[in-house]
């Protein structure tokens, strides 16, 4: 598209400049008869056509160039090409300098936009949370983990939460007012208790969206609860072993002292620290159990067990306890239902433990039931081929907020009546161990007054 021609004035003005000198020296010549009249008013023409013509090319060109740099200056990449008038080269030039002025700067703003899409998607993609905010404390931006962490919504409750948190609240002023960055620890109590260790970074100078600080949030939750289960295990393994041992130090202490003569407390004395010991043999045992089960529960078993005949020499082996609570054993063990890969020696303790807990902590004079069965497909259980063994009696059972801790090592439901019974709270976590170890599931149904159903699937061949 050609430019609109100059206007008449400008046209006149550029003209008055190109051709002014040389008429003037014309018409001086003229007027002082050095030129004959014809002639001269001919070339007085010539130079006047001249000069228009000059100055209209010159204005054209100029029109189109500055057009041009108006487009490149609105961020036009592509320009057309301005052909320059012969008579005025440079033009051309100036033009093609415009040009590739504009193609350099329009490459220069893809690159910031692609450098700024790259450091956005780290921010992202960080396995942190990550949180920007403005330097009235207002979140300006949140990665994905941030936004995982509190919920979706910008701002949302959580995070407003930890905004308030008066130990971030003055982490926050101190790092704004002193430029350097702090660490904090925050627990938020609600909605699932966190703990998390806050980085506050300050930005100086602030960041192109207007972010002050910068909140670096590690969750610290299951690093706690690691620690602390550490302390509680020494604490409950060390009180565990105490108590036994003041006992039996204090018999050896009667057996030497009031106790010397009388051969009928001796004998009673020496029953109940041969007791004594034993608990604390059986606790030492399981305590080493547990942790050689523990090393290898990484790396899954090789045999193959058949978990009827195991289950039916298990139950065969305890019919003295059972008796001695006149506990009635109903087995329902089916054929052929073959765990594997399968430890028999772990599996054994499996059942073990689960017949023990049933007879000691079921009812005087109640039924036990135990089964082995193909794990039917569908409904609770994973959809590969699988055993379930299942131990129920029918004692009081166990009230519903226990259930998600039995597991857990040293922890009983009635600490006095467990003790009374011998158990030390191991057993429920051997077994856990164990179905980890065989990539199986554990369930545990009871309510109480109702009984208690101890189920364990197990993958099977194929
Ligand atoms: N069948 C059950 N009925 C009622 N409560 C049970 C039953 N089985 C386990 N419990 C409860 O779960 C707790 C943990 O059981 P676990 O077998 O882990 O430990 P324990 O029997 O006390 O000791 P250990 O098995 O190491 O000798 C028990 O103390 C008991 O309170
Ligand atoms: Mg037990």
């Amino acid at each position: 598209m050609l430019p609109q021609g100059p206007p008449a004035r400008r046209l006149l003005g550029a003209a008055a400049l190109i051709g002014g000198v040389p008429s003037l020296a014309l018409l001086a010549l003229l007027l002082a008869g050095e030129v004959t009249v014809l002639p001269g008013l001919l070339a007085l023409l010539a130079v006047a056509a001249a000069a228009l013509a000059l100055a209209r090319i010159w204005l054209g060109s100029l029109g189109r160039l500055s057009d041009a740099m108006r487009r490149a200056e609105a961020g036009e990449a592509e320009l057309p090409e301005i052909p320059g008038p012969p008579l005025l080269p440079s033009v051309a030039e100036i033009a093609e300098g415009v040009r590739r002025l504009a193609r350099s700067q329009r490459e220069r703003a893809e690159l910031v936009v692609r450098l700024r899409r790259a450091d956005e998607a780290i921010v992202e993609k960080l396995p942190d949370p990550l949180v920007v905010l403005d330097a009235a404390g207002q979140e300006l931006r949140a990665n994905a983990a941030a936004r995982l962490l509190f919920g979706t919504a910008a701002g949302g409750g959580d995070l407003a939460a930890l905004r308030r948190h008066p130990a971030l609240a003055e982490a926050l002023d101190a790092a704004l007012a002193d430029a350097a960055p702090r660490q904090v620890d925050v627990s938020l109590p609600v909605p699932v208790a966190r703990e998390l260790l806050v980085h506050v970074i300050p930005m100086e100078p602030p960041l192109a969206d207007g972010g002050r600080v910068v909140l670096l949030l590690s969750d610290r939750t299951r690093d706690r609860a690691v620690e602390r289960m550490r302390v509680d295990f020494v604490a409950n393994a060390s009180h565990e072993l105490r108590t036994p041992l003041a006992s039996l130090i204090g018999f050896i202490e009667t057996l030497r002292g009031p106790a010397q003569g009388d051969a009928e407390a001796q004998a009673r004395f020496l029953g109940i620290m041969a007791e004594q010991s034993e608990r604390m043999r059986r606790l030492i045992d399981d305590l080493l159990g547990l942790s050689r089960i523990e090393i290898t529960e990484h790396q899954p078993p090789t045999g193959r067990v058949d978990l009827g005949l195991l289950a039916a020499s298990e139950a065969a082996a305890m019919a003295p306890i059972l008796a001695g609570r006149a506990v009635t054993l109903e087995s329902a063990l089916a054929e052929g239902a073959v765990a594997a890969p399968a430890d028999a020696g772990q599996l054994a303790q499996v059942v073990r433990n689960l017949l023990e807990n049933a007879v000691r902590y079921g009812r005087d004079g109640g039924t036990v039931r135990l089964s082995v069965a193909r794990a039917e497909p569908g409904g609770r259980w994973p959809s590969r081929p699988g055993v379930v063994l299942a131990v129920a009696d029918d004692g009081p059972g166990i009230a519903r907020h226990h259930l998600p801790r039995l597991t857990e090592r040293f922890y009983r439901v009635d600490r006095g009546r467990a003790r009374h019974a011998g158990g030390t709270g191991l057993g429920l976590a051997i077994v856990k161990h164990v179905v980890n170890r065989h990539r199986g599931q554990l369930a545990i149904e009871s309510e109480e007054g109702a009984g208690a159903a101890f189920l364990v699937w197990l993958p099977a061949e194929g």
